[in-house]
């Protein structure tokens, strides 16, 4: 049944460990937290959409049977009703309230946050709120490539859309399976601080890295670099053995960091936090100055491990503080929290 109002919040995410492993078909251990962008849609007469950004005093007003392209947050909005119809489900006219607290650019996925609660008021408004997840995930995904102009993978998307509160989620891109893997974190704290550096090359980096995975995966004649091994890699041209090797291995740490979670060692979590960390830093070249400077601040002040989150190439370090170590200046604690849901 369609109703006459539907509100829908949609979490920001951490990415514990599994960086760029996504669109290779690998594994990720991504948590939601507590931050995220809540949807208010009430239904309304006639073929628009109206929607208004509260935090930025921005507003917007489109055909809801043919959206043009927009940027910024605009683009969310309309290439989300786009997707969804495009998808084949039910939408419907609606006048949008759009607010949230997940710090912009702080690699917390601010963008699937507001992705994810626009797909479930519009469904819920429309009286489908039980679409399958996965499929929001998917057109959530396909709004970022198609109207946004971010070629990301799922990662983002179905940690908002899965979450659950105290785990992190083991996520199978080849399969789509995801498993929730309880983060007791025994008192010890995940953190994550700005670089101080905006990440201004980070959509050709990331989109360079995306044609040398596929490039590399064609050249060992594989589907994805989910089937790759370390051995295999070795003998690809430079840099692409040195990209292969990264998934590689990082797929094998996402393994290990479930295993150190489930034993209850957070010492080896920070270990293969910093082994992440120089993997991105040396294999993939993914990282900057200003976030090599963060990391070596974070260890010097305690933390067990350090690493570059998210796509890289700036933005922000995640750490794990030991107990009784004091989170820098600035630092923001991160917490498994739940997944999007109705409010
Ligand atoms: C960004 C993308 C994700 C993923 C990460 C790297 O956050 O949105 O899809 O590829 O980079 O792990």
């Amino acid at each position: 049944m369609p109703a006459e109002r539907a509100a829908a919040f949609g979490p920001g995410r951490v990415n514990l460990i599994g960086e760029h492993t996504d669109y290779n078909a690998g594994l990720s251990l991504p948590f939601a937290i507590a931050a995220g962008v809540t949807v208010t849609a009430t239904a309304r007469p006639g073929g628009e959409v109206v929607a208004r950004a509260l935090d930025l005093g921005e507003s917007d007003r489109f055909a809801l049977a043919d959206p043009a392209p927009a940027h910024g947050w605009r683009a969310f909005v309309r290439g989300t009703v786009a997707e969804l119809a495009a998808a084949g489900l039910p939408v419907r006219a609606a006048a949008l309230e759009i607010r949230g607290d997940v710090p912009q650019g702080a690699g917390l996925s601010s963008s699937a946050a507001l992705g994810v609660a626009l797909c479930l008021a519009l469904t819920a408004l429309a009286g489908v709120p039980d679409t399958d997840r996965l499929e929001l995930a998917r057109v959530a995904s396909r709004v970022e490539n198609a109207w946004v102009g971010a070629r990301t993978g799922l990662l983002d998307q179905i940690a908002s859309l899965l979450g659950r509160d105290g785990h992190a989620l083991r996520i199978d891109f080849r399969t789509l399976a995801v498993t929730a893997v309880p983060l007791d974190l025994r008192g010890w704290r995940l953190v994550t601080v700005g670089s101080g550096e905006a990440r201004a090359h980070a959509a050709s980096g990331y989109n360079e890295r995306r044609r040398e995975c596929a490039q590399a995966a064609e050249l060992l004649g594989v589907a994805t670099l989910r089937d790759a091994t370390v051995d295999a890699a070795a003998d690809l041209p430079e840099p692409l053995g040195r990209r292969a090797r990264h998934v590689s291995e990082e797929n094998a740490r996402v393994e290990a960091t479930i295993a150190a979670l489930r034993a209850g060692d957070l010492c080896a979590v920070g270990a293969l936090l910093d082994a992440s960390h120089a993997s991105l830093r040396d294999l993939y070249d993914a990282s900057t100055a200003a976030v090599e400077r963060t990391v070596a601040a974070l260890r010097a002040a305690g933390a067990a491990g350090a690493r570059m989150v998210g796509g890289g190439f700036g933005g922000h370090v995640l750490a794990l503080l030991p107990p009784g170590t004091a989170a820098p200046e600035g630092a923001l604690e991160v917490c498994p929290g739940p997944g999007a849901r109705l409010v």
